[in-house]
């Protein structure tokens, strides 16, 4: 099962960072194709936590090659910070990672615009992460982006800092910034270019080749498919494409390359930063998720909101991105509740629906079917028989609701907390 795409089905935060790790135990590559520091991935190992950002999660493998491809946006400073936490935990990162050199190079003037138009509690903020990761895309759409690639020759360097910091300047004022100059923008990389050079390849012909070799090869997705400029909750998403056909474009691997398309969704729904979502909870249920589930951001430690399962939003999901398979996780985050309840269809203008009214999504209300709870604790559980029967008649109900068949259910944080229901490598059920 050599090329494999794993994306979140909601809004990010879906569990990537532990999935991608299991699925990597056998992978020769991993590669991240979108998206940049605001995605934070969670691996949990040895009662060990680890948070990466820009690193893809296969990084805690040793024989892996971990690759950061073409799609994504990285901030040097960021990257240079996360390969020095990572070895001063004692992971080697020195010839295992790779970096494309046209990946763009989020500079500190992306990160002033996303925080000047962001603010603190501005009425139409997005809630963006603040990490520059929206105005770096911004640059690159524009053709005026810079990629990493210009690290390798100062004065292209320069020039092309130069251009696209002019364009930048009049909205920093109008946004009541105090403009960068040229030369303390160059200065507070230039540290981080001598770590990031040698790292730089094209990495499309190198993850392209690995796929054609047959190596195991994951495409690790970061935010979530209703996040997706596309198909997300526009303008409340990110700018880039968290679906899988992210993956191709992202990492330059045709579509007919890819043997499967895994999708991560979480037993209930979270979000974090503004916009819709229409089964979240703000009541005492919404808080012991939050609490329960420690739902609070890896990148920002905002509080994420939390809610029930959308199944609409859901079956959007396996159909945007060709699911094959979903990956359920934190499952035993429900336990305890009295009753579990999962939306099934929304009430809205038009009378009621069961798909996804993306363009009313803020209006809409949902129509729910109520589960009986359960009171074990699941961590221990490794088949599906180890649960109990009112959780598994929910998950029964999901996964014919949601029209794609499990391949695994994740019942904790940590690596073995998982009910693996057929080889992540071996052939594929299908849809
Ligand atoms: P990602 O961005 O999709 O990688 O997800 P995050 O790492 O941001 O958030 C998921 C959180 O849930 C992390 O803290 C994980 O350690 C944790 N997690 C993952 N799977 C499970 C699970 O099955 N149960 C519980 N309780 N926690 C989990
Ligand atoms: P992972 O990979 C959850 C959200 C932000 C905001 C919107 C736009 O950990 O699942 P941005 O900084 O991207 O311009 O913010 O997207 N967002 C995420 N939410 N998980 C993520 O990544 C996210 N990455 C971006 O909260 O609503
Ligand atoms: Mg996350």
């Amino acid at each position: 099962m050599p090329a494999i795409v794993i994306v979140g089905a909601q809004w990010g935060d879906e569990g990537k960072g532990k999935i991608v790790d299991i699925y990597t135990e056998r992978a020769d590559m991993v590669v991240r194709f979108g998206g940049g520091p605001n995605a934070g991935h969670t691996l949990v190992v040895d009662h060990q936590k680890f948070v990466v950002r820009l690193v893809p999660s296969g990084i805690l493998r040793q024989g892996t090659t971990c690759v950061l491809a073409q799609g994504m946006v990285i901030d040097p400073r960021s990257l240079v910070t996360e390969l020095d936490e990572l070895e001063s935990r004692g992971i080697k990162t020195s010839g295992r990672l790779l970096v494309s050199d046209r990946a763009h190079v989020i500079f500190p003037y992306h990160v002033l615009v996303d925080g000047l138009r962001e603010g603190e509690g501005k009425k139409d903020a997005i809630g963006t992460t603040k990490r520059g990761v929206g105005p770096c895309y911004e640059d690159k759409f524009a053709r005026r982006g810079v990629p990493l690639g210009a690290f390798r020759d100062v004065q292209k360097l320069r020039e092309m800092t130069q251009r696209a910091l002019a364009e930048w300047s009049p909205v920093i004022r109008h946004l009541g910034g105090d403009v960068p100059r040229l030369d303390d923008v160059l200065a507070a990389i230039a540290p981080t270019r001598e770590r990031i050079v040698p790292l730089l390849v094209d990495t499309q012909s190198l993850v392209e080749r690995a796929v054609r070799a047959r190596k195991n090869v994951v495409l690790e997705g970061a935010q979530g498919t209703l996040l997706d400029v596309d198909h997300g909750t526009y303008p409340f998403v990110t700018s880039s494409t968290p679906t899988a056909g992210g993956a191709c474009v992202g990492a330059g691997v045709g579509p007919t390359r890819i043997d499967e398309v895994v999708g991560l969704v979480k037993a209930y729904t979270t979000r974090v930063g503004g916009g819709p979502f229409p089964t979240e909870l703000h009541d005492e249920v919404g808080e012991s998720i939050r609490k329960v589930g420690a739902e609070f951001g890896s990148v920002t430690g905002r509080p994420r909101r939390t809610g029930w399962l959308d199944l609409p939003a859901l079956r959007y999901a396996v159909r945007v991105n060709g699911l094959d398979a979903l990956a359920v996780t934190k499952l035993d985050v429900l336990t305890g509740l009295d009753a579990v309840k999962v939306c099934v269809a929304y009430d809205t203008s038009h009378g009621r629906t069961e798909d996804l009214p993306l363009d009313e999504f803020g209006t809409v209300t949902p129509v729910y079917q109520t589960f009986k709870g359960w009171t074990q604790p699941l961590g221990g559980a490794r088949s599906m028989a180890d649960l109990p029967r009112e959780a598994r008649a929910y998950l029964d109900f999901v996964e014919a609701k949601g029209e794609c068949p499990f391949i695994l259910v994740s019942v904790g944080p940590a690596r073995d907390e998982t009910i693996l229901l057929r080889d992540p490598f071996g052939p594929q059920a299908a849809c």
